[in-house]
């Protein structure tokens, strides 16, 4: 399908209460970083950019975000509610409940979500969501959220590559055309479906398809020392553990290991 053509099976899809301006490109750099760039030059809440392939697709902590062509679905909207810091967070759990149900809506099975920003299948990373905020330079107010998402939809042609190989999934094991569009409105309208409604209602779904929830659990950078039981969600989207010493923690950043065969 061309660009134009995708773009008008998106807008097909999308409902009339989800306000959103969809551009579809070949190729970015990042969708996040190109749509931080259109925010600075005053883009409007619901701006969406989605590419068919990212050069340099980004992670959560300063990773790359493998995006080879047309085998996934690669997302940036953005967002302008009054943002602070503790709505990254947030929003990240928002997205994840949104992405979950979208893939139930278009592929018909459930994932698990691996806090904070990781849909899982069959114990492999599907999708990963980067919730960024855009700081005006001269107040250092956060002015609003570039929220990418990133699906692997199909087997890329050449695999994954060897660092990602063990641990990465796709939703459909062969090429569908009509996949990409129709995910992309279901998350959309997901999206801003969820905005609208009780946070306590989607953070209930969130930890009811937690993958972590009574895990035990590795610090991947730090957060805390040793291995640490996941006690649960807390309302502000943090991750409560309690360490092997039985001391009580939330954390709200970082990244947790977890043997997905316990
Ligand atoms: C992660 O797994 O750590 C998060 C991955 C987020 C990837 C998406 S793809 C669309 C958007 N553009 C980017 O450069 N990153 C996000």
């Amino acid at each position: 399908m061309t660009t134009e053509t995708l773009t008008e099976e998106i807008k097909r899809h999308l409902r009339n209460t989800t306000p959103c301006l969809i551009s579809v490109k070949e190729q970015s750099a990042s969708t996040n970083l190109e749509l931080k760039q259109w925010a600075a030059q005053g883009a409007q809440d619901g701006t969406v950019l989605i590419a068919l392939q990212q050069t340099r697709g980004r992670g959560r902590l300063g990773r790359s975000f493998f995006s080879p062509p047309n085998t996934g679905l690669y997302l940036s909207v953005l967002l302008r509610p009054e943002a602070s810091d503790a709505q990254l967070l947030q929003i990240t759990v928002l997205a994840a409940v949104a992405a979950a149900r979208a893939v139930k809506e278009t592929c018909g099975f459930d994932v698990e979500i691996k806090w904070v920003n990781d849909l899982y299948r069959n114990g492999r990373k599907v999708c990963g969501i980067l919730a960024e905020g855009i700081v005006c330079p001269e107040t250092g107010k956060t002015e609003g959220i570039v929220c990418g998402i990133g699906f692997n939809l199909f087997p890329p042609a050449e695999g994954f590559p060897q660092e990602i190989a063990s641990c990465a999934g796709c939703l459909c094991d062969t090429p569908d055309n009509t996949l990409l569009p129709r995910l992309a409105a279901a998350f959309l309208n997901q999206l801003y479906d969820i905005r609208t409604r009780d946070r306590a209602e989607t953070l209930e779904e969130y930890r009811r398809r937690s993958l972590l929830i009574g895990k035990w659990v590795n610090s991947l950078n730090g957060a805390f020392p040793g291995t640490a039981l996941v006690l649960g969600i807390s309302d502000e989207g943090g991750l409560m553990i309690r360490t092997e010493d039985g001391i009580e923690q939330t954390l709200t950043w970082g990244e947790v290991s977890v043997r997905l065969t316990q």
